[in-house]
C-alpha cells in the first residue's frame, strides 16, 4: 500500500492534492471499495437526458439472464442491493458521472499498469452501477483483445461476439447483449484476437468508438482495456476515448511500473484512480 502511495505522490497526483481526482480502495478479500474515501454526494440532475433512454428497445438485442451465484462467485456485486459492496461501486459511479458530466465525457477506458489488477471487475461493476441510474445507459465493451474476460465473469456464452464484428462477419447490433439489466448493453469478446494493437487502431474500431460515443448523449461507454505496460494496445486506445480510469492493485505492480504508467496517461483526462486489493500486503505478488 505504501508503495502505491509513494508512487502516486511521486507522480504528484495524490488524491487529496487534486480536486480532479478521486480515490477508492478495495479491501482484501472482496471487491469492497472502502467507504468514506469516496464521498456520497448525490447526482442532482443531468442535462441532455434524452428520450432515447425510455425508448431503448431490446427487441433486437438478445437478453441473456445472468446467474446470480455465478456473479457472486466472480465478485460482480453492483446489481445486488443486499451486498454492502454494491454501495461502494455506487459511490464510485457518482464520482465518475459528476466528473464526466462536467467535462462532457462519455467514453471511459479502464486501464492498469499490469494484468490482474481488477480492471475487468471494476469495469463490469461500474457499468452495472451506472445502468442503475435511470438517467443513464451504459455499454460495456471488452477491448482487452488479448485476454478478454467480461463474458466469462458474467457467465455469458454467445454465438456472435466482437470477434465476428471485427472480422466483418456480424454487425454491431448482432453482437450486443442485454444481460437482463435495464439500460445495460454488453459487447463481449469471446476469444483472444491476434494483432490486437493493429486491430484497435484500425478504421473499423476508430469509427466504432466514435459511433458508440455519438449515438446517445445519455450513454456512458466503458471500454475494459488491456494493461498499459504489456503491449501497445492501451496506448492505441487512449487517444480515442474521452477519459481514463486507472486501476492499481496492491501488490500487482511495482512502484516504477505505476510511475511509468502515470507518465503514459494524459493527466487532463485522468478520471480517477481505483486502488484495488488495498489491504493485501502479499510480497509474493511483487514482480
Ligand atoms: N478487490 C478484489 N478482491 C479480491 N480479488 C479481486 C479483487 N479485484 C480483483 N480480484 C481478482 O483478481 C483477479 C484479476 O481481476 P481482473 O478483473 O480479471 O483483473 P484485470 O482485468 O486487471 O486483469 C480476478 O481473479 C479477480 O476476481
Ligand atoms: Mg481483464
Amino acid at each position: 500500500m505504501e508503495k502505491i502511495k509513494d508512487a502516486l505522490a511521486k507522480a504528484k497526483i495524490e488524491n487529496t492534492e487534486s480536486k480532479s481526482q478521486f480515490k477508492a480502495e478495495t479491501k482484501a478479500s472482496s471487491t469492497l471499495l472502502q467507504s468514506g474515501v469516496v464521498s456520497q454526494k448525490e447526482i442532482k440532475s443531468f442535462p441532455n437526458t434524452e428520450n432515447e433512454l425510455g425508448m431503448i428497445n431490446y427487441l433486437n438485442t438478445p437478453v441473456i439472464k445472468l446467474d446470480s451465484a455465478h456473479l457472486e462467485k466472480n465478485r460482480i456485486v453492483a446489481q445486488s442491493k443486499s451486498d454492502v459492496n454494491s454501495y461502494s461501486f455506487d459511490s464510485l459511479r457518482t464520482q465518475i458521472l459528476q466528473k464526466m458530466e462536467e467535462n462532457n465525457w462519455r467514453t471511459i477506458a479502464v486501464v492498469s499498469p499490469t494484468p490482474q489488477s481488477g480492471k475487468t471487475l471494476v469495469s463490469i461493476n461500474l457499468a452495472i452501477s451506472i445502468a442503475q441510474q435511470p438517467q443513464k445507459t451504459a455499454i460495456l465493451v471488452d477491448f482487452d483483445l488479448r485476454r478478454p474476460k467480461v463474458a466469462a465473469y458474467l457467465g455469458i456464452h454467445t454465438e456472435k461476439s466482437m470477434n465476428d464484428y471485427l472480422q466483418d462477419k456480424a454487425q454491431l447490433k448482432d453482437v450486443m447483449i442485454n444481460p437482463g439489466i435495464d439500460r445495460l448493453v454488453i459487447v463481449p469478446t469471446m476469444k483472444p484476437v491476434s494483432k490486437s494493437a493493429e486491430t484497435l487502431s484500425s478504421k473499423k474500431v476508430t469509427s466504432l468508438i466514435a459511433d458508440l460515443r455519438e449515438r446517445y448523449n445519455s450513454r456512458i461507454v466503458i471500454f475494459d482495456c488491456p494493461p498499459v505496460l504489456n503491449s501497445d494496445d492501451a496506448m492505441v486506445l487512449l487517444p480515442q476515448v474521452d477519459c481514463v480510469l486507472l486501476v492499481i492493485a496492491n501488490g500487482m505492480s511495482t512502484q516504477s511500473e505505476i510511475e511509468e504508467t502515470l507518465h503514459h496517461l494524459p493527466k487532463e483526462n485522468l478520471l480517477g484512480i481505483v486502488l484495488n486489493k488495498a489491504e493485501i500486503e502479499s510480497k509474493a505478488y511483487y514482480y
